[in-house]
């Protein structure tokens, strides 16, 4: 007997949540001494069961054998719109936390949505809470009178979206950020952007706006490491938040495969610093990515800096180009999501408990979202 079904074993208080969790990792004990084969099946016999009644959500990070077995693949945005409209009674969410909350937010109340990993967050959303962000918002209120509008990455808790949505403040992707940075603007004076720093500022500059137009506030620092003069001079104000996974590549990275492959092609993500995202070919979502690679002529190469998932994808999906890693840097938390786990959720979808976020969290969030989904 494993280890985990011995404690499992030991404990029948199936209501403590300690013993619940690990109950649950002892019964996914045995889905991962399965062969990778009978674990398919099992997932492909349950979506032929449950037909329409089921879709499976999947993030464009997500390990291919995963992506090729959802429903739908997008990024950010996609899956919101997809969540958003889609039918059936279970929406099984492949990604990292905040993706599977947005889900839930906007799906119908009939629907219940699981995620297979519920322990895979997101390290940059987790940069920044709700006490960190409620501090740094009454101290700039303090400091100038101006209307801020407070927007928030998708890429955040569920508790920051609706302190947006209550603040006539708005969600938004990496693909469609300048709107609502448009948005905003049209509504206040000022912008306080959390958590990306680097989509912050990448965002900024496309819309001509940089220098001391733009501050960080850390909330490592007293007064977020602002006076109240920058504060005042600002129009945008970002939050100290970056993603770990992105912040691995780095311009000598760009003029490395520049020099050894005159006339490739770079594509990054803009959670890259702007450094990076000034010196690639083109920057944008990773639908943006996908897209640009399958729009190349056949024999170009390209380097892609974003998830190393997605370019092991891209490149067995378009196997007439050359597509190359800038560098090699994995979503450790995207990649918790495996073939076990979304087999074991399959088989468990009635007992399982769902995302589930407080009334008026859910509320607050949906306003803000809904703010971003109507932004053309
Ligand atoms: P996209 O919205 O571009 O899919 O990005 C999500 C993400 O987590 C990137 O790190
Ligand atoms: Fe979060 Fe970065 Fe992973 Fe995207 S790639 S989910 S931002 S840690």
């Amino acid at each position: 007997m494993s280890i985990l079904l011995g404690f499992a074993a030991r404990h029948q208080n199936a209501k403590d949540p300690d013993v619940k969790n690990f109950n649950r990792l002892a019964r996914l004990d045995e889905y991962l001494k399965l062969p990778e084969n009978e674990v398919v099946e099992r997932i492909l016999s349950k979506k032929a069961e449950l037909g329409k009644r089921l879709i499976i959500l999947g993030h464009h990070y997500q390990r291919p054998r995963i992506a090729r077995l959802s429903d739908f693949v997008g990024d950010s945005f996609g899956l919101s719109e997809k969540a958003a409209k889609a039918g059936g009674d279970f929406i099984v969410f492949c990604g990292v936390r905040f993706m599977a909350e947005s889900a839930a937010i906007l799906c119908q109340p009939h629907q219940k949505v699981l995620h297979p990993d519920p322990d895979a967050g997101c390290p940059m959303a987790d940069m920044a809470n709700m006490d960190q962000v409620n501090a740094a918002w009454k101290a700039l209120e303090n400091w100038t009178g101006s209307k801020k509008i407070p927007v928030t990455y998708m890429n955040s808790t569920a508790e920051l979206k609706a302190f947006c949505g209550q603040r006539d403040g708005i969600v938004c992707t990496s693909s469609n950020a300048a709107k609502a940075f448009d948005w905003a603007f049209s509504r206040g004076e000022k912008i306080f952007f959390f958590p990306d720093e680097h989509l912050g500022r990448n965002t900024a500059k496309k819309m001509g706006i940089t220098g001391a137009d733009v501050v960080v506030w850390d909330p490592a620092k007293t007064n977020g490491g602002l006076s109240q003069d920058e504060v005042k001079r600002a129009r945008v104000i970002l939050w100290a938040g970056f993603c770990p996974v992105h912040m691995e590549f780095k311009l000598k990275d760009i003029q490395h495969v520049r020099h050894f492959y005159p006339g490739c092609k770079v594509v990054v993500h803009p959670e890259c610093e702007k450094e990076v995202v000034d010196a690639a070919d083109a920057s944008g979502s990773t639908e943006f990515i996908v897209k640009y690679v399958a729009e190349l002529p056949d024999g170009e190469t390209v380097f892609v800096g974003t998830e190393v998932n997605l370019i092991t994808r891209l490149a067995q999906d378009n196997p007439r180009k050359k597509v190359f890693k800038l560098q090699r840097s994995l979503c450790l938390t995207m990649y918790q999501i495996n073939l076990a786990n979304l087999a074991y959720t399959l088989d468990h979808l009635d007992e399982l408990e769902p995302v589930e976020l407080s009334p008026s969290v859910k509320a607050g969030a949906k306003t803000a979202l809904d703010r971003m989904l109507q932004l053309v």
